[in-house]
């Protein structure tokens, strides 16, 4: 009885029909690129697959979802790349009682706060190109002039949306005294990892992210850099909106801070993943499926409290990955777990990332058809703690993709870690090179 009535809520998460997905997916792409009204965007990059031969030394940002990470990284050609120095924060720490994702906090503060984050890895006063991974949908006239068009993963931060990026990284680097270094590229997280990898491999055709947020980009042929090669086009993939929403999925959207936005997302990325799973718990606790006690656990009361870590311990029920759970679950309060209620949280975890598998491999689908007539095998690059963190994810998704493909070139996965750092590097040197 009680496993009938977790199986029909994990039913809300199954997948009908992949290809049927895909097939809106590439509706919606069409209509993006005609210009026409759709749920995703070709944004230009300006950037084309790197040659490989970039060289030098850049300093490189990674102002992804939840941490700005700082490298002075050397290009040394021939895909090489050394990580000479490096520092990282948090955008939020409450027991440092700072929040820069909250409406409170201006863009200047933000962009301050990176500029002193620059300064640690680069004190001397020597020029440097930089390139800036920000991992928003922003309009780009060039590669180094990107307005924000707005927030997206629950970010909130003041007087930043509408505003060039690039003015306002410069003027924080200015006032710190850094004003040598020029930020020459700003691009997306997808860009970015799609550069990291086509930098040491050719055949790199898309670059996806799904970590705290997700997206796709890949190369269009039927849009040209300056230098007359395809460009690189982000396509706000996380916004893709023809999906069917369950109650979960609807509660989720309307607390969130933009209701009816960032659809796709909603349900495929680390962030949400873990809030839908809370969701769940609750509705089985409120049904009677669950200890009442599970309430008084600490992430119970707050919204996004579970990160896509938690389920990647509940991605499996042996070795190191059930110990964490245990501990996790000991320490957060879930007191009198027993195994059979960790049979059910295994089970809910599990179609939660099922159908994020299914829904991100159909929009691969998707976009390696756009780009069919190249003969050659596509690597899609990821990166993003869903793809590297959670066993069996990353194949899961090649593994769909491959099924609903048959006589296409075939298409792998290819992790690019540090990618939103190396590419930022990537980028600026492809930039320098063309300005
Ligand atoms: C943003 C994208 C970004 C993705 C992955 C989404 O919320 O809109 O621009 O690429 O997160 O970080």
């Amino acid at each position: 009885m009680k496993s009938d009535i977790v199986n029909d809520i994990c039913g809300l998460f199954r997948i009908a029909s992949v290809r049927a997905v895909a097939q809106a997916f590439a509706a919606e792409l069409q209509m993006a690129l005609q210009g026409q009204g759709s749920s995703l965007k070709i944004l230009p990059s300006y950037l084309s697959r790197p040659s490989g031969r970039e060289q030098g030394q850049f300093i490189a940002i990674d102002f992804g979802g939840t941490n700005v990470r700082v490298m002075k990284v050397s290009l040394l050609g021939r895909g090489g790349v050394e990580i000479v120095a490096q520092s990282s924060r948090p955008l939020a720490d409450a027991a440092n009682g700072y929040d820069l994702t909250s409406s409170a906090s201006t863009g200047r503060e933000l962009f301050n706060f990176v500029a002193r984050l620059i300064e640690e890895v680069q004190p001397a006063q020597q020029d440097y190109a930089l390139g800036l991974t920000f991992s928003y949908p922003m309009q780009q006239e060039a590669v180094d002039k990107a307005i924000l068009l707005e927030w997206t993963k629950e970010i909130k931060t003041s007087q930043t949306v509408g505003q060039d990026i690039k003015k306002l990284l410069s003027s924080a680097l200015k006032e710190h005294g850094l004003g040598h270094i020029v930020p020459t590229a700003i691009i997306n997280d997808t860009v970015a990892t799609f550069m990291a990898k086509a930098y040491a491999e050719a055949a790199v055709w898309v670059g996806s992210i799904c970590g705290t947020g997700h997206n796709t980009c890949y190369l269009e042929p039927s849009r040209c850099t300056a230098a007359g090669q395809p460009m690189i086009v982000n396509t706000e993939a996380g916004n893709f909106a023809l999906l069917n929403q369950n109650r979960y999925d609807q509660l989720l959207d309307c607390q969130s801070l933009d209701p009816g936005r960032q659809r796709l997302e909603k349900m495929v990325s680390g962030k949400y993943m873990g809030e839908l799973f809370r969701l769940v718990v609750l509705d089985l606790v409120e049904g009677g499926l669950l200890a009442a006690s599970f309430n008084d656990a600490v992430p119970m009361k707050q919204a996004y409290a579970i990160s896509a870590e938690v389920l990647n311990w509940l991605s499996t029920d042996s070795g190191r990955q059930h110990q964490e759970l245990r501990n996790w679950l000991d320490e957060q309060g879930f007191s009198g777990c027993r195994a059979a209620d960790l049979d059910m949280l295994r089970m809910v975890a599990q179609a939660i990332m099922d159908r994020a598998a299914k829904l991100i491999a159909a929009t691969y689908i998707a976009i390696t058809d756009q780009i069919r007539h190249s003969p050659q095998q596509h690597i899609i690059a990821v990166d993003g703690s869903v793809f590297m963190k959670i066993p069996g994810f990353l194949e899961k998704v090649e593994m769909v993709v491959r099924q609903n493909r048959e006589g296409l070139p075939t298409v792998v996965l290819r992790p690019a870690s540090n990618g939103s750092n190396l590419g930022a590097a990537v980028a600026a040197a492809q930039a320098c090179r063309f300005s």
